[in-house]
């Protein structure tokens, strides 16, 4: 057994099931998902985490009832909080993060909160509390006193920092951190975003999914141009950056948008960043030469692709990385009505022991 919380916690259902067994038959239930003739001559590759503790960030609900203090996960049947004082998928770190944070709890009744740990090994907390309870401790003071000194806080949905001025609390404009690491070529590379930005869950495991698709581009040819479609802070931006010298990283998140510019510049890079809303592509040019379309989606997937590769001249490659195999299934059948071909495929179990998986696919035309 791995795992004290794995028969009540919602986190990972199969925490004390055998892993490789768990990977199998997540992996063949996608396989079985996606459409006929999609898999007839692909390669397969599995990314695979026996040891689950590879996740730098994690969002934790926290329910104060009487003396009753829990801070964890929804249980399995929905039937209230499991209180975790450790967890099996957090790496080292974030696990004495969390135990830190335990050891002196908001005095609120609820909230939401999400830890990381950084590259550097800072430590991040994001308090998604109502307004009314931020305005009670920032009266209170002495938790912000004491949490301020073990962790670089950020506050609510409009993702503003803690500072302090003398005495009293305030609440000041964002503010940018390295809270994450992208890669190229195997070196790491530390990217600013807020605690609050979307990340991948997993350092360790982003290393190893770049590392594939670093392998997909190795034919790819550097007078050809990259269209990246939901670049997010700019995680793949920097790898796919090293691969071209005409990169365009379309965007539609605000704050995302100003990390990418500013990672994207700490690497040199002469990439054009784009808000670009693929809900509304009236606006969308692809190139006139050979190009790759790169797409990393949210859960919904892109309903537009089949707008996006209809152009005079179609690109010649897409690379489709999904953290929704439902979406994928549908969105690669519109790929394969219009003669793209699946190439290779990479299953990346960056979240172990739970029922999801990442997928990364290479299509390639195949008159193109
Ligand atoms: C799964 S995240 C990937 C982010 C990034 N590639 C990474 O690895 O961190 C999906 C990205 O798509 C962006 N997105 C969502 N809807 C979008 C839209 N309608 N137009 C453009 N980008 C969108 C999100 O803001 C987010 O950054």
């Amino acid at each position: 057994m791995l795992c004290n919380y794995g028969e009540i916690c919602s986190g990972c259902s199969s925490i004390n099931e055998d892993y490789e067994k768990n990977y199998l038959n997540k992996k063949e239930t996608i396989l079985a998902s996606l459409p006929n003739g999609l898999t007839t001559r692909t390669q397969f590759t599995d990314i695979t985490f026996k040891n689950p503790k590879i996740r730098n960030r994690m969002d934790l609900t926290f329910i104060r009832e009487g003396n009753q203090l829990n801070l964890g996960l929804y249980a399995k049947d929905h039937g209230g909080l499991v209180d975790i004082e450790s967890c099996e998928a957090l790496t080292p770190e974030l696990n004495l993060f969390l135990r830190d944070l335990r050891k002196f709890l908001p005095p609120i009744k609820k909230g939401s909160l999400r830890i990381r740990i950084g590259p550097k090994n800072n430590r991040g907390l994001w308090l998604d509390f109502s307004n009314k309870d931020i305005q009670y401790l920032f009266e209170e003071k002495s938790w912000l006193n004491h949490i301020s000194q073990i962790a670089k806080i950020e506050v609510g949905q409009r993702r503003k920092a803690l500072d302090k001025i003398g005495d009293e609390f305030k609440l000041k404009k964002e503010s940018l951190d390295y809270w994450f690491s992208s890669f190229t070529h195997e070196k790491e590379v530390p990217i600013l975003s807020q605690i609050a930005s979307f990340t991948q869950p997993s350092i360790e495991a982003n290393k190893k999914m770049i590392s594939y698709i670093e392998t997909c581009l190795m034919s790819w040819p550097r007078e050809g141009a990259i269209i990246e479609v939901g670049s997010g802070i700019g995680n793949f931006s920097i790898p796919l950056s090293s691969f071209t010298d005409s990169l365009s990283c379309l965007e539609n998140d605000k704050w995302a948008l100003k990390s990418l510019e500013k990672n994207l510049s700490a690497q040199n890079s002469n990439a054009k960043v784009i808000n670009f809303d693929f809900n509304r592509l009236n606006d969308f040019q692809s190139p006139a030469k050979e190009w790759l379309l790169f797409l990393d989606p949210p859960r919904s997937g892109i309903r537009e692709i089949g707008q996006l590769i209809a152009s005079p001249r179609p690109p010649d490659r897409v690379i489709y990385v999904s953290c929704f195999p439902e979406s994928f299934a549908r969105d690669a059948t519109v790929l394969m009505s219009q003669n793209y071909e699946i190439d290779n495929m990479a299953f990346v179990d960056q979240f172990p022991y739970t029922n999801h998986l990442e997928l990364v696919a290479q299509f390639i035309k195949k008159d193109g």
